[in-house]
């Protein structure tokens, strides 16, 4: 197996030299391929994404990726390469688990199109912005269809009443939630053993915030998804401990939720637990089950016993994390 690994910006580096380091000792085997994206690559090439990160990805079997620092503003030149990524490789499902006390589901966000198309432009002489929210059929259908076959995949590892929790605003927006909505209620008709309902997304966020034992799987678009695993991942540890998988057709990209954390990038203290949960769902993706367990439960012993970065209320640092997580193996 071949591993593309693109530490990106900021802790991003730092908490992928800790995943791959889980990954040299559990799968020694694997090859592995570095590649640049993100702000620094810019600042070096004038691209974010360079071609040859993404010959890199596409020639690999998966992709780890890190997090990258993309400015708030707008800069000529600049497009966001994990979005880019997403879109190039048709990683068309953002898969964001929480578990925690009482705790577990899943977040099943569409990965290309929605307000992220990236359709924005000015007018009226730079005074109004409009950006275009798409939503096809195609699209919706085929996320709902990852969102209704990972709940009967939970349901048949034992999770009892699977439901697909439908999440939009189609309310307000009639026409592209509302297509949203009617695909996806399309798509529920063919799980007749899994359980549907639907929830605003205002709504949805406040249940997810008092609530999340309340759900199983949430199936979404892609903003709304963004937002809302951000709320979730609370009730699992915080940013520190949120993995997420970008997955296509024979194509993944395993990615942190957290991003390139400025605040604590250079001081080694970045937490790499949700880097290696990554490693898991890699090599769980790639029918590697027993390493993934492996790493799984030596990073839940980790977790447990200590140390612990200081997002978690400790004072150990990220090589002093990986280090006992590997100790573990
Ligand atoms: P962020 O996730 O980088 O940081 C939010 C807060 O969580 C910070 O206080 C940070 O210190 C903390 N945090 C994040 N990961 C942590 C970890 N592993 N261990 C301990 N603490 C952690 O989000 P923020 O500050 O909104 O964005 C910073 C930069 O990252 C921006 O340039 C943004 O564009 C980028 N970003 C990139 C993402 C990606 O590459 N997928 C995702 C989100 C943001
Ligand atoms: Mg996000």
């Amino acid at each position: 197996m071949r591993v593309c690994v693109i530490p990106g910006d900021g802790i991003g580096p730092e908490v992928l030299g800790a995943a791959v380091d889980v990954l040299r000792a559990v799968a020694p085997d694997v090859e592995l391929a570095q590649a640049e994206a993100g702000w620094a690559a810019f600042q070096r090439h004038g691209v974010a994404l360079p071609a040859a990160t993404l010959d890199a990805a596409r020639a690999a079997d998966a992709v780890l990726f890190g997090a990258v620092a993309s400015p708030s503003h707008n800069v000529p030149g600049y497009r966001s390469p994990i979005v880019a990524l997403r879109r190039e490789l048709d990683l068309y499902a953002n898969i964001r688990p929480t578990a925690g006390p009482n705790v577990d589901l899943v977040i099943v966000r569409e990965n290309t199109e929605g307000l992220y198309a990236g359709r924005e432009r000015l007018e009226d002489g730079g005074d109004t912005a409009i950006a275009e929210r798409v939503i096809t059929r195609r699209a919706s259908a085929r996320i709902v269809r990852a969102a209704f076959d990972l709940a009967r995949s939970r349901a048949a590892a034992g999770r009892a009443q699977p439901r697909v929790t439908i999440v939009h605003k189609a309310n307000v927006l009639r026409v592209s939630d509302g297509l949203f909505r009617t695909v996806a209620f399309d798509v529920a008709g063919e799980y007749p053993d899994i359980a549907a309902d639907e929830l605003l997304v205002d709504v949805a966020a406040m249940r997810l915030a008092q609530r999340p034992e309340l759900f199983d799987v949430i199936v979404t678009t892609n903003l709304f998804g963004d937002i809302l695993s951000d709320v979730a991942c609370i009730h699992g540890g915080g940013l520190g401990l949120a993995s997420s998988a970008n997955l296509g057709v024979g194509r993944a990209l395993f990615e942190p939720v957290h991003g390139a954390a400025p605040d604590i990038a250079g001081k080694g203290v970045a937490n790499p637990l949700a880097a290696i949960e990554c490693v898991a769902m890699l090599l769980e993706w790639r029918h590697r089950a027993a390493a993934a367990a492996r790493v799984r439960a030596a990073a839940a012993a980790a977790l447990s016993a200590g140390p612990r970065t200081p997002d978690l209320g400790g004072s150990s640092t990220t090589a002093e994390v990986a280090r006992a997580v590997i100790d573990r193996l």
